[in-house]
């Protein structure tokens, strides 16, 4: 490929310019199309006849690996059917240190062992329908303020110079929030974004550190990394640092305004030998290997193009719209990609993703012959939303909440409402029914409330990405507190009847102090975004058609002052330091060490059976050994890219082919580059950087995902549960361990494992969890490596975090 062929798989063409949130350039030359970029991990974003999957954190909440493997299957086929080559997920950060972080929603949970699972099993079905999954965001995006300079114009805005820098110790790096990386490398990922924050006070697109070292090095990624939309802050610097591929291409906050810190300027670079030629082999080379390494992911051809543009719902329209220019010509095709093993798919993890927190006296089921003739379903969050069901970017909240809003939003093709799932189920079952809406006039809610035998109040609490502020959030929450007067409708209500269910439909933990406690609440769900099929798995769950078998991905507290705070204030700085204080001690980690006792602790969810476990068996599979041994060598390059010693008048735009679209970022020269070509001076690299591969990997590397070695299944730990009720259900079983202090104290325990079992009563069945070489070993930060310490590992098979059901040792020696 010429340079510029290459540079045109580096940088997007430019917001709008394609029918993508992202489009790189093409080579006519090589039959390559201009490749699609499209969100995102929770479905097709921007497109009609799809399926609005249920959110990451829905996906989490179900513990269950092989429906996540099918989601990202299902996911992976829909982007497929639309004509997108690359998908913008799965989300494995935030790793949800933060309770209001405003895109906790769309990754898995608040631990890294969780993310990581549930990450490489979305990644795997993804690529396994020849779809390149991009895993997001690297690293430490853990609030939505202040991630970009010039997002938002209120408060402290305006006098914020850098974007927050995430100040992440070497450890909490490699155990926390790189960790689910490693997960989704091992998994065969082919790209990775690049976040908009500083990581310890470089722009993460530009972190040689980051890039370089600790994910291309010691983790062995070969894929590309691709920036977040406007995450680029330099060429050159984040050339060398490590980036492979801009977008959507201009500068950020100058969309349409041709202004590009790649295209012409990087072929610039080149031609001037400022970045080394190998260096862009080595971007094209990477955007292009995913296309190669895999079976199941082909090149797409000239014909393989998307067949919607996320700019019109209209059929036809101008071939760019943004740029107001091009001919009419056809946008939309509104293929179908929807399908009925989706649809399966998408509810039956909506289903296992509620989690029944509270179930005082058994009332839920609702059984009518518990005396249940009459029902209420209060709260504006069970119905309609009266904007309709796809305000874009679901920014909403005024009724049942499907997502949060943001980039991971897909439209609804319909939303079955609570209200609506729970009348049906009711009128099936001779039960009245009568419903309130009105959350802040509630007299007439209270009326109601006195006549029903129980009443479902239906809250939420919502947030979203930084771009979108819905009743002053800025992406992030302003607090855990339900919305739309939701704790005062909770307590009015309990004053009326007698039996009160609490539905929390929310993006992540909220408080429920003021009423959890109360007798009349008899039972509360919490149910993350599920998507569209949200109120139908409510009310199978009310009903009993439907065991509730979802666990908490996070810890909820009783006290608001135990979740970390969002930095929200710039107080005398221009340049935001977000110090990660709690270190390893990520939630439920953090509530162990301090014995402080949660409202709901981390995997906690109740049943409508009973299980009980037992037999816990541990058994050796391979050696304990402290140390990592050497990685291999890495192979001798076969071959090498010859470097293009062209003139660079052959980079000059092609007039004689085509005119320049005004707007569109093209890797052409123009003549003043040329000109400037001349005058520059030999550029001296970067301190510490080497355009010469090293033969030697670190020692924590050497293979994807790092050392081999930290791959092998060193125990095999099982356990029998039986079904001791009377209804069949799942059950999720959880393997905590707790490390021995010989060299560095750890938190009391993490999570190392978990399974999940279907059981019909009195039936019993076995639990399985593989504990892996790097299941055991902590980060020496010193010595720069994955270690096994010496001493006693205590295994728990667990309830929840809190909940030990067995209790088992392992002795590793010297
Ligand atoms: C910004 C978001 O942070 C990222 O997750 C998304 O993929 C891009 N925008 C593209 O929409």
């Amino acid at each position: 490929m010429s340079i510029t062929e290459k540079v045109n798989l580096t940088t997007g063409s430019g917001w709008g310019s394609g029918p993508c949130v992202g489009n790189t350039g093409s080579v006519p030359r090589l039959g390559i199309p201009a490749l699609c970029l499209q969100d995102g991990p929770n479905g097709v974003r921007f497109t009609d006849f799809v399926t609005h999957f249920p959110s990451g954190l829905a996906a989490a909440s179900s513990f269950n690996k092989e429906l996540i493997y099918k989601r990202g299957k299902a996911i992976g086929r829909e982007h497929k059917a639309k004509g997108v080559h690359i998908a913008l997920g799965p989300s494995i950060g935030p790793m949800g240190l933060k309770a209001k972080g405003g895109r906790n929603w769309e990754s898995f949970g608040s631990d890294p062992y969780l993310q990581g699972v549930l990450g490489a099993a979305t990644v795997k079905g993804i690529q396994e329908e020849g779809v390149v999954a991009v895993a997001k965001h690297l690293v430490g995006n853990e609030q939505e303020h202040f991630r970009q300079v010039g997002e938002w114009d209120h408060g402290d805005y305006d006098r914020l110079d850098s974007s927050i820098s995430a100040n992440i110790g070497d450890r909490a790096m490699h155990e926390v929030y790189l960790w689910p990386f490693a997960d989704v490398v091992k998994a065969g990922v082919g790209g990775v974004m690049c976040g908009y924050n500083m990581v310890n006070n470089t722009y993460a697109c530009e972190n040689s550190y980051l890039l370089n070292y600790l994910l291309k090095e010691e983790l062995g990624f070969q894929g590309f990394v691709v920036s977040d939309w406007g995450a680029q802050h330099s060429g050159v610097t984040s050339a060398l640092s490590g980036l492979d591929m801009t977008m959507p291409g201009e500068v950020f906050d100058d969309w349409l305004g041709g202004k590009a810190y790649w295209g012409p300027l990087l072929t610039r670079a080149i031609y001037n030998q400022t970045i080394p030629q190998e260096r862009l082999n080595d971007m094209a080379s990477r955007i292009l290997a995913p296309f190669f390494a895999m079976k199941s992911i082909q090149l797409p051809s000239e014909e393989e193009i998307p067949n919607f543009s996320s700019w019109t719902h209209h059929t036809y329209g101008q071939q760019f719209p943004y740029q107001h220019y091009g001919a009419i010509v056809q946008q939309n095709w509104h293929v179908d990609a929807r399908s009925e093993i989706n649809d399966e798919i998408g509810l039956e993890l909506a289903r296992q993703a509620v989690v029944l927190l509270k179930n005082k006296n058994r009332h839920l089921p609702i059984n009518k012959d518990d005396g249940v003739r009459r029902l209420l379903v209060a709260g504006l969050a069970g119905g309609n939303d009266p904007n309709g069901f796809n305000c874009r970017d679901q920014k909403c909240t005024d009724g049942t909440l499907t997502s949060g809003w943001g980039s991971a939003a897909v439209n609804n093709p319909w939303v079955i409402t609570a209200q609506e799932a729970i009348s049906k189920k009711a009128r099936e079952r001779g039960i009245t029914l009568d419903i309130s809406e009105d959350n802040w006039d509630l007299e007439r809610t209270e009326e109601l409330a006195d006549f029903a035998d129980m009443t479902i109040v239906v809250v939420n609490s919502a947030s979203g990405e930084g771009y979108i502020d819905v009743d002053c959030n800025y992406g992030d929450r302003n607090n855990v507190t339900l919305w739309h007067n939701g704790d005062e409708l909770i307590e009015r209500v309990t004053c009326h009847c007698k039996r009160v269910v609490v539905v929390v439909n929310a993006v992540g933990p909220v408080n429920m102090e003021k009423w959890i406690e109360h007798d009349h609440v008899v039972a509360v769900l919490f149910v993350p975004p599920t998507g569209q099929f949200v109120g139908a798995a409510i009310a199978e769950v009310l009903f009993g058609e439907v065991n509730p078998s979802g666990k908490l991905p996070f810890t909820i507290a009783r006290k608001n002052s135990h979740y970390v705070d969002i930095r929200d204030s710039l107080g005398d700085c221009v340049d935001p330091q977000d110090n990660f204080e709690r270190g390893v001690y990520l939630d439920y980690r953090f509530f162990e060490k301090h014995t402080i006792r949660p409202r709901f602790e981390f995997g906690h969810g109740l049943s409508y059976t009973k299980f009980s476990v037992s037999d816990l068996d541990i058994c050796e599979i391979n050696p304990p050994a402290e140390y990592l041994p050497c990685p291999p060598d890495y192979l001798p390059l076969s071959k090498t890219i010859q470097d293009d010693v062209c003139d660079p008048e052959d980079a000059l735009f092609p007039h004689d082919e085509m005119d320049p679209v005004p707007g569109v970022i093209y890797p052409y020269l123009y003549s003043e580059n040329i000109r400037s070509l001349e005058d520059d001076d030999c550029y001296d690299y970067p301190k510490g950087y080497d355009p010469d591969q090293k033969c030697e990997a670190p020692l924590a590397g050497g293979a994807s995902g790092g050392n081999s070695a930290l791959w092998e299944t060193l125990y095999k730990v099982s356990a029998k549960v039986t079904n001791e009720g009377s209804m069949a259900g799942n059950y999720v079983a959880q393997l905590y361990i707790e490390f021995p202090s010989t060299i560095v104290a750890s938190p009391p325990k993490v999570l190392r494992g978990f399974d999940k079992i279907f059981l019909q009563p009195n039936e019993c069945g076995d639990v399985e969890f593989d504990v892996k070489h790097r299941d055991l070993s902590i980060w020496d930060a010193d010595s720069q490596q994955w270690i096994i310490q010496t001493g006693t590992y205590k295994l728990y098979v667990s309830t929840s975090s809190r909940k030990v059901e067995l209790c088992g040792e392992i002795e590793i020696g010297c």
